[in-house]
């Protein structure tokens, strides 16, 4: 088993094997003590089918009472409405303090089910149990949770840390190559701005199916993840790093009504970054081919079908946005990012200079 400690405002494991699920009961009791009597399961109903049987079945062997809340799959469900519903649901099963939430799922479970913990009774604990290579690299850990409003993504949340993070490499199992590419996305981001070592192993790492690679490339992200959380919690210096891609990749998602997903998004709006900044000279060293040899490694489409000007306009109503300027993640090195701000008015050139 993979083991590493987050030390935030909360000090917690992401323990990584396979077979976890079997063994959550165990594992969730050993970090939340013997206080916490109720759990309730937090899925979708993609996951649920797939999941919920297993671990439901490993908590009860643990003596632990559990409900179960399903959501309907998909980014419309990351709202107030779905929050509402499951923090009825909270109350009418009679959580108290004492009792916990496990997210089990993807990105949308785990920011929903966090946000809901962070609130439900001014806050109970909760565990991430995350199904996708994303939620696992990158969303179930360092405590960032929540909802999106009408004006865009992660509008409303809280920093609220897990417990504890259980990431059972069988589950990546029953996930389609596009799913994996989402998470791969998020690792290879790692490695951009933290980790040049990352893009020579990719180099050398064919199959993104096989367990070992997702098992390494996991890892290797969570550690960086790690460093970066525990040095700025609450974002308001370094973890932007962790952005890299995103300013633009959201603004992807959102005029493509979010039919590209996060992680595809984020490699185009890495590619798009790292072109503009080679470009402006704003790069010390050519960070655009190694990546795009990664990228390219694993197949990713990395067309973007949309003009500089829809992309700026959607990315400056994104909440990174501070008043006149807007923060980029710019590759000085490989391995080596630093935020620069903007004024917004020259944000649509940026963009121009990073597309094909
Ligand atoms: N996903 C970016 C962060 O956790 O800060």
């Amino acid at each position: 088993m993979d083991k590493i400690t987050i030390t935030a405002s909360k000090t917690y494991e992401v323990l990584t094997d396979s077979g976890l699920l079997a063994r959550a009961g165990q594992l969730i009791r050993q970090a939340l003590g013997d206080k916490v009597k109720k759990l309730c399961i937090v899925t979708d109903d993609n996951v649920n089918k797939l999941y919920s049987g297993p671990l439901q079945q490993s908590l009860q062997e643990a003596g632990y009472e559990t409900v179960l809340f399903s959501f309907p799959p998909g980014e419309s469900s990351k709202s107030m409405e779905t929050l509402s519903l499951l923090l009825e649901f909270l109350a009418e099963s009679q959580l108290t303090r004492t009792d916990a939430l496990v997210g089990l799922g993807g990105g949308i479970t785990g920011d929903l089910t966090g946000f809901a913990a962070a609130s439900f009774l001014r806050g109970i604990p909760f565990v991430q149990v995350p199904t996708t290579l994303l939620a696992a690299v990158d969303s179930s850990v360092g405590g960032k949770t929540g909802i999106n409003l009408k004006a865009g993504k992660n509008l409303a949340g809280a920093f609220w840390q897990p417990s504890l993070v259980l990431f059972d490499i069988d589950t990546m199992k029953t996930l389609s190559y596009d799913l994996l590419l989402d998470g791969a996305a998020e690792a290879i981001k790692a490695g951009a701005i933290a980790d040049r070592e990352l893009f020579s192993y990719i180099r050398r790492a064919d199959d993104l199916t096989d367990p070992n690679v997702i098992r390494h490339l996991s890892s290797r992200a969570i550690e960086i993840k790690r460093q970066v959380v525990e040095a700025d919690e609450r974002d308001t210096g370094v973890r932007q790093l962790l952005n890299f891609g995103h300013t633009i990749g959201h603004a992807i998602e959102k005029c493509s009504g979010f039919s590209i997903s996060h992680g595809h998004a984020v490699a185009i709006g890495m590619t798009i970054v790292s072109r503009a900044s080679k470009n402006l000279g704003w790069s010390a060293e050519d960070c655009l081919s190694p990546l795009l040899e990664s990228l390219n490694q694993f197949r990713f489409p990395l067309e973007c079908p949309y003009s500089a000007s829809q992309l700026a306009d959607a990315a400056l109503k994104d909440k990174k946005r501070m008043g006149d300027t807007i923060t980029l993640v710019i590759p000085v090195h490989l391995g080596d990012c630093q935020l620069k701000k903007i004024p917004v008015s020259q944000l649509e050139d940026f963009i121009k200079g990073g597309l094909l």
